[in-house]
């Protein structure tokens, strides 16, 4: 696999993850290109964390390449790109016993960063008039914005943050979610991660969808409508008559629904009923939700 580091932060080919005989994920290429606001979504357990820490060699993948800022992600080749890669896994790091700054302070000495560098990312995130604040104070939203300051200090080019708005309230998902649409567009290449579609769909300029472990859609929010099959209602006095004759057909809106059909078979249906004589009031196609085509691609299995 070779990519060019100037389009694609992140690359991987048959990325795969076994736990004993049970495969966690399955042979993923993924594709983030350089800049974007990456949406990586499933519903629980699909395998989200586990190829996150696979991107951040926190978990060693059973099979595949990983390619991290145009460079193979390798034991001895993490050194070189941890530096440059932001990240927050499962839950916001911080310690309660600690302030905020004492905490990004861990940071720092890792890193060899500066104050002034704690200092922005904390005013990046809204945290600077808490900084001297024990983290156990602080609220959920708070505890999530510190994460990401912790993973923002450096600077990355890469930023990868699993389930930022985790247990946040509507205003604390706004908030950070605003706040990664301000990081993106500094430039940053930022793969987030939710089993919730719509707190990402809006801000994500690609979608990876995975249901249980595979990679069942990547692209964009327009191109995973085209995805939308539309419903088709018939409005009929005659549901049950209706419904014999159209596979598929539930009850529903005033006569029966059914989805699916293309222009001809729609045409054919309509045939077939006035051929039965069966009253028909109305035909309309109705166009499912983004939320819908989700459902149908993850076998609503999920949460989502
Ligand atoms: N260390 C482990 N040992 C065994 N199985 C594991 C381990 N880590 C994860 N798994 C399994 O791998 C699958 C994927 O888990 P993962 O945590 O990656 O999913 P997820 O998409 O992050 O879910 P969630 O939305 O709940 O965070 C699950 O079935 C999980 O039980
Ligand atoms: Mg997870």
């Amino acid at each position: 696999m070779r990519t060019d580091q100037k389009t694609t932060a992140v690359a991987t080919r048959g990325l795969t993850k076994r736990f004993g005989n049970r495969t966690a994920v399955e042979a993923l290429d993924l594709r983030v290109p350089q800049g974007a606001l990456y949406g990586f979504l499933g519903p629980n357990g699909s395998g989200k964390s586990t190829t996150m820490k696979m991107l951040l060699g926190l978990t060693r993948p059973s099979a595949g390449e990983i390619e991290v800022l145009g460079q193979r992600l390798t034991p001895a080749s993490r050194g070189d790109l941890l530096p440059m890669i932001g990240s927050m896994i499962e839950a916001p790091p911080g310690y309660g016993h600690l302030t905020g700054w004492e905490n990004m302070t861990i940071v720092r000495d890792m890193l060899g960063l500066s104050d002034s560098q704690l200092d922005r990312a904390l005013a990046t995130v809204r945290l600077r008039d808490h900084r001297d604040t024990l983290v156990r104070h602080y609220s959920m939203g708070m505890k999530q914005r510190l994460g990401i300051a912790m993973a923002l200090a450096r600077e990355p080019s890469l930023l990868i943050l699993d389930e930022p708005t985790n247990g946040l309230d509507p205003a604390g998902i706004e908030e950070v979610r605003s706040l990664l649409v301000e990081l993106a567009q500094t430039g940053v290449t930022i793969m987030v991660s939710s089993h919730l579609l719509d707190e990402i769909d809006r801000m994500a300029t690609v979608l990876g969808i995975l249901s249980s472990g595979r990679l069942i859609f990547q692209g964009t929010r327009e191109e995973l409508f085209k995805r939308s099959v539309p419903d088709l209602v018939i409005e009929t006095p005659q549901p049950d008559r209706a419904r014999a004759l159209i596979t598929g057909a539930v009850p529903g809106q005033g006569g029966v629904t059914v989805s699916g059909l293309d222009k001809e078979q729609t045409a054919e249906v309509v045939r077939r009923l006035v051929a039965a004589d069966i009253d028909v009031y109305g035909v309309r196609r109705v166009q499912q939700s983004l939320e819908d085509v989700f459902m149908d691609l993850t076998g609503r299995g999920g949460l989502l």
